[in-house]
């Protein structure tokens, strides 16, 4: 099989490439991205064949690459909270608009396309369990443009849907629930409130900050380990018996239930037992921040998110192992082991 993995050198796309290359000696991976530092150690493998490019420059080039394989992954997307209300317009070329395109291509080329939507898109659903086909969609007013990310992936979850009734389209669209792990961000250089939670949180204690809490940090969210949600896109891609063909599936454990402030707790209590961190972990103060401050008066906050991952567990024959110390002593070891 040839895989094309579109944002192959970012978090998830830099953990499934290992994980392809460790298990599926016969696949081949066409990986594009504008960067290649997290998938160094990966490009000198005969099956990894890796170009640097950047898609919104070059959809030709994506045709061509396309065309070549069996399945496409596009995980090229921004998916941070402050660039959704900082650059709105940013994320809607990129996450929408180039996404489009792909899709539109998997189409013509009746190509298989495995899409990451997110948790995102249940948006302020009250369920307490989201379901993938059950639950609304719950998104803010327009001015809370925090939801132009939601609202690009729910669109075009609904379009890959559409091909999938109007054009018989094969895909499998996986909505990630807080993956977790090493490489998840730039630690030491990350700016103030760029990163995602758990790496800002760490990088606050590396750079000797405090940590801030938006509104109290009492949202509730579910993490996952990465080497668990790289396992469920893994059985995606093998499709057994066509087990994920044209289905939609949470990817998240809802066993790693946490408020934020409980992972700040966490996070500063282990960072204690790490040399370049333990000096400032010991006098950290965690403040709360109200959201406007923190984001700016767009953004609007869900405050408790769980996945329901029965029909994952069922058909992928997939469930997630890995608890939320664990996932965090391998993020720490990783980044200041
Ligand atoms: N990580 C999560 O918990 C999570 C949650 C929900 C959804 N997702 C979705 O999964 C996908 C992958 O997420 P991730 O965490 O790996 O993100 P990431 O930011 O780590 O990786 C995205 C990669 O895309 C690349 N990229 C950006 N613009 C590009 C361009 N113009 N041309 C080529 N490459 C470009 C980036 O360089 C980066 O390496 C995204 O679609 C994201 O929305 C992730």
């Amino acid at each position: 099989m040839n895989i094309l993995i579109i944002g192959a050198g970012g978090f998830i796309g830099s953990h499934l490439s290992e994980c392809i290359l460790r298990n599926h000696r016969n696949w081949k991976i066409f990986a594009l991205d504008v960067v290649a530092d997290k998938i160094n150690h990966l490009l000198a493998d005969e099956n990894f064949d890796f170009s640097k490019v950047d898609i919104l420059a070059s959809m030709s080039f994506v045709e061509k690459k396309l065309a070549q394989s069996d399945v496409v992954l596009p995980l090229a997307a921004i998916a941070n909270p402050s660039t959704y209300v900082q650059n709105p317009l940013a994320v809607f070329k990129l996450d929408f608009e180039a996404n489009l395109a792909i899709v539109k291509l998997a189409v013509k080329h009746r190509k298989r396309i495995i899409f990451p939507s997110t948790s995102e898109v249940y948006g302020m659903c009250p369920d307490d369990e989201f379901d993938e086909e059950m639950s609304n969609c719950v998104t803010g007013p327009i001015q809370k443009q925090r939801w132009i990310y939601s609202a690009s992936k729910q669109l075009l979850d609904r379009v890959i849907y559409a091909h999938g009734i109007r054009d018989n389209l094969s895909y499998t669209l996986f909505r990630p629930f807080n993956f977790i792990g090493p490489r998840l961000d730039d630690i030491f250089n990350a700016s103030y409130g760029s990163s995602r939670v758990i790496t800002q949180f760490l990088s606050n204690i590396y750079h000797k900050k405090d940590i801030n809490l938006v509104d109290g940090g009492n949202q509730m969210r579910c993490f996952i380990d990465i080497a668990d949600g790289i396992d469920a896109i893994e059985r995606m891609i093998e499709n057994r018996d066509g087990c994920a063909e044209q289905r939609i599936f949470n990817v998240g454990n809802p066993s790693n239930l946490f408020s934020i402030k409980e992972l700040a707790h966490k996070v500063v209590d282990m960072a204690k037992a790490y040399k370049k961190l333990a000096d400032f972990a010991a006098r950290v103060v965690i403040h709360s921040v109200d959201s406007r401050e923190y984001y700016g008066s767009s953004y609007q906050d869900i405050s408790r998110r769980v996945p329901a991952i029965q029909k994952a567990q069922k058909l992928l024959g997939w469930t997630p192992k890995i608890g939320l110390e664990e996932s965090l002593t391998k993020i720490m070891d990783f980044y200041f082991g």
